[in-house]
């Protein structure tokens, strides 16, 4: 069936000097979630905030938190984001040692799991967990920076995961994170995307609220 795309705009491109300006933007958008990347100079090369900054987006996020682990050993962590009023949360394929557990631990939690799968990772690594997950984070950039180049290798991505997806009766959603624009955004669409994430895109322009409506405006086949 016909559908729109959920729209997760990426607070990372947010202006932190004017984070409850940029936060109550999105709560009157037609934004759907709202993306929180977590970085810890380990898994990524980069650090991004942690959780003062958070907790100062809880407090006036109307809509849910959508939280994407870039840390090794993510188990230390979830407990804490799940307090700090995370929906989602999905941790790396390659950054879990356990992730059947990891994933166990999240929904316990009671929030939806998510599996964040890095470019050069294959999905048939997903086969023996794809029934279990609310949702699969397909990296069309390598994760550490926001406001890199989309990766036109996720189109087949998208593609493969979707026949999984649809072979094992998962009703996981397909997320497609880095480098979304309106160029790619229709595309990943057509090819089964139900997620678009999109940082720089959004808060690069200077109508934020119209590019957000715009990405929503799409329709998913
Ligand atoms: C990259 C992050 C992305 C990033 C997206 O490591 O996971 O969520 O913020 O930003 P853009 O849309 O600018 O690529
Ligand atoms: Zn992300």
């Amino acid at each position: 069936m016909k559908h729109t795309p959920l729209i997760a705009p990426s607070i990372l491109a947010a202006d932190f000097g004017n984070l409850q300006r940029d936060v109550e933007m999105l709560n009157e958008s037609q934004a759907d979630w709202i993306h929180i990347d977590i970085m810890d100079g380990v898994f990524v090369p980069n650090i991004s905030f942690g959780m003062p900054v958070c907790q100062a987006i809880q407090k006036y996020a109307q809509k849910p938190l959508d939280v994407h682990l870039m840390i090794e050993r993510p188990e230390r962590y979830v407990a804490e984001f799940k307090n700090l009023g995370a929906s989602i949360i999905s941790v790396h394929i390659e950054a879990c040692e356990h992730l059947h557990r990891n994933i166990q631990q999240i929904k316990d939690l009671g929030c939806k799991a998510g599996i964040a799968v890095n470019p050069h990772t294959s999905i048939t690594l997903l086969e023996n967990v794809i029934a279990d997950v609310d949702l699969v984070c397909l990296m069309s950039v390598n994760p550490g920076f926001g406001g890199q180049k989309f990766i036109p290798q996720t189109y087949q991505k998208v593609r493969q995961l979707k026949e999984l997806i649809i072979k094992t009766n998962s009703n996981a959603l397909i997320e497609i994170d880095g480098g979304v624009n309106s160029q790619n955004a229709p595309l990943l669409l057509d090819a089964g995307a139900d997620v678009l994430v999109a940082g720089s895109f959004v808060f690069g322009a200077s109508d934020p609220k119209q590019i957000i409506s715009e990405l929503k405006s799409w329709v998913v086949s």
